[in-house]
């Protein structure tokens, strides 16, 4: 085996170890969540994740080569913080829990979207557009979670900082020196009961 073909297939067991792992892990980060967006996109991604591996599977049929997963050792720690996280998330405000949460995501999503893109990369110079195409797609779909988990991220942090901004504005306002329009403020309509109280 060509030292290159051998590098590509290394990748390739990474991922499918670490993609593995993530089935497992995902159900667990939708059950934690809190925001109905935010558990459907882990629930979505569980979906795509399956997906991967499948596609990995004929990956690794292109390449000629058995589809053998190899302990992916950074994907076990994210998954070890992401559960970290789930049991420190019970202790915090579901804003700051499902902030953490997807924090936690966007690092194993990274984590991939690197991954994929040397995988596609070793495809093509391999002469394997097939394999090549495969990768690409998946490593679209990670990029597009992890835009999602953007987007869901912005306004929460809004929130999060009109709620911070609220508890402050409370203690100063002893003192009169605060301005009393941003205790007014209005949170955004996405925002739960338990939270626009607190501010
Ligand atoms: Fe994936």
């Amino acid at each position: 085996m060509s030292q290159l073909k051998e590098l590509l297939v290394d990748q390739l067991q990474d991922l499918l170890h670490a993609e593995t792992q993530l089935t497992q892990a995902l159900p667990k980060m939708a059950e934690a969540a809190h925001h109905p967006e935010l558990k459907k996109a882990f629930e979505k991604h569980l979906v795509q994740t399956e997906g991967h591996i499948e596609r990995l599977r004929q990956v690794f049929e292109i390449v000629g080569e058995q589809a053998k997963p190899k302990p992916c050792k950074a994907m076990q720690g994210l998954v070890e913080e992401g559960q970290e996280t789930i049991e420190e998330g019970t202790e915090k405000e579901p804003l700051a829990a499902d902030l953490a949460l997807i924090a936690a995501a966007q690092r194993v999503e990274h984590y991939e979207i690197s991954a994929y893109g040397t995988a596609r990369g070793l495809a093509r110079q391999l002469g394997l557009p097939d394999g090549a195409l495969l990768l690409s797609r998946t490593l679209g779909e990670e990029e597009s979670a992890d835009f999602l988990l953007t987007a869901i991220s912005d306004p929460l942090i809004q929130q999060l900082t009109l709620n911070d901004l609220g508890a402050n504005v409370n203690l100063e306002s002893v003192d009169g020196e605060h301005d009393q329009k941003r205790v007014s403020a209005k949170p955004k309509k996405t925002a739960r009961k338990t939270e626009t109280s607190r501010v």
